[in-house]
């Protein structure tokens, strides 16, 4: 069957909302611009994940020292049956920055075994990964349907609080929680927790503190892909706004910081420099060993995932750990 037959085959089956902004380039024009001008300067995680950073992304999950794609994979095959079988016969699966939902159709299949059918609620800022993605997925379960929202999360959650579902089960997955700040984090939960009503769930993907040498090892992989991933942001200023960062000028540096317990990620300049963003009429002066935040990544112990959980409504259900302990997948439930 060709292409376009299979896509009308499905249509019935999809429905994609877009509610990503009409002009996204205004945005990062003016985030970049508030960034650079700060003291320390720093640029929004967000803006990692174009085109190309996305599908680096992609890479570093494969990288043998970027363990936590493996560790929750190993977790959500061994366990998805006891995971899903914690909350009463969920009929809707909300994922929240599905990507390419290749963890998700673990669940997926759990679900439908025991189900006739099954509504799928991805949202993500990529309405081209959200089609790309939902068509394989109709394609593997014809028992599935998908309602997508392309949304930033916060407003990908404020459109899903207005309509009731069924029972839910939402994901979280791949320590996507990692990227917010703690107060960001208990504003998410308390956002997810408005969507959820009592019985439903949240699954939430944490990466656990541990060996420093490990988590830096992680966001340091031999190859250079999370360098590469790094830096396109600075390749991507230079397309979008018209700018000149030299790329040889600056290198990836990742540090863990026991103290805050995140691995703190920045561009360094090797030199001091002076860098023109033309389309912002700005030009940006950066000394030797300045940096340019550009993430956090948090890493959780369990105590700390509870308390998050019992600070935004929710109770910590049950926990499940990879064998080597380096992963937490926790159902964390609606409560009443
Ligand atoms: C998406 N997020 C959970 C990744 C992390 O581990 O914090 C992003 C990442 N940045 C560099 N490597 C991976």
């Amino acid at each position: 069957m060709s292409q376009p037959e299979m896509s009308r085959m499905h249509e019935d089956r999809l429905v994609i909302h877009n509610l990503v902004k009409r002009d996204p380039l205004a945005d990062f024009a003016e985030d970049v611009r508030r960034g650079l001008a700060a003291n320390p300067k720093y640029l929004f995680p967000k803006y990692l994940y174009d085109e190309l950073g996305s599908q680096l992304f992609e890479a570093i999950c494969l990288l043998p020292e970027y363990y936590l794609t493996r560790a929750e994979n190993e977790i959500l095959s061994r366990y998805a049956g006891e995971i899903v079988g914690a909350i009463a016969m969920p009929n809707t699966l909300i994922e929240m920055g599905s990507g390419s939902a290749s963890k998700t159709r673990l669940i997926i299949e759990t679900l439908l075994r025991d189900q006739s059918e099954l509504l799928f609620v991805p949202v993500d800022i990529s309405a081209s990964a959200l089609e790309r993605s939902s068509r394989i997925l109709l394609q593997s379960y014809p028992r599935l349907w998908i309602e997508a929202f392309a949304a930033e999360y916060f407003d990908g959650l404020a459109e899903l609080a207005k309509k009731q579902r069924g029972r839910t089960l939402a994901l979280f997955l791949g320590s996507n929680i990692s990227n917010f700040e703690p107060e960001e984090a208990r504003a998410f939960l308390r956002a997810m927790r408005s969507v959820l009503r009592a019985g439903d769930a949240l699954l939430l993907g944490a990466d656990l503190k541990k060996d420093k040498h490990i988590l830096e090892a992680a966001y340091n992989d031999t190859l250079g892909v999370t360098a590469a991933f790094s830096r396109n942001l600075l390749v991507r200023i230079n397309r979008a706004l018209d700018a000149d960062f030299d790329l040889p000028a600056f290198r990836h540096r990742a540090v863990f910081n026991e103290t805050a317990s995140r691995i703190e990620i920045c561009v360094e300049s090797l030199q001091p420099q002076k860098v023109a963003i033309r389309k912002l009429d700005m030009e940006v002066e950066l000394g030797e060993g300045e940096l340019i935040h550009t993430e956090n990544s948090y890493k959780y112990d369990l105590a700390g995932i509870a308390a998050l959980a019992s600070q935004t409504g929710f109770v910590c259900g049950r926990t499940w750990l990879d064998s080597q302990n380096r992963f937490s997948s926790n159902l964390l439930l609606a409560e009443g």
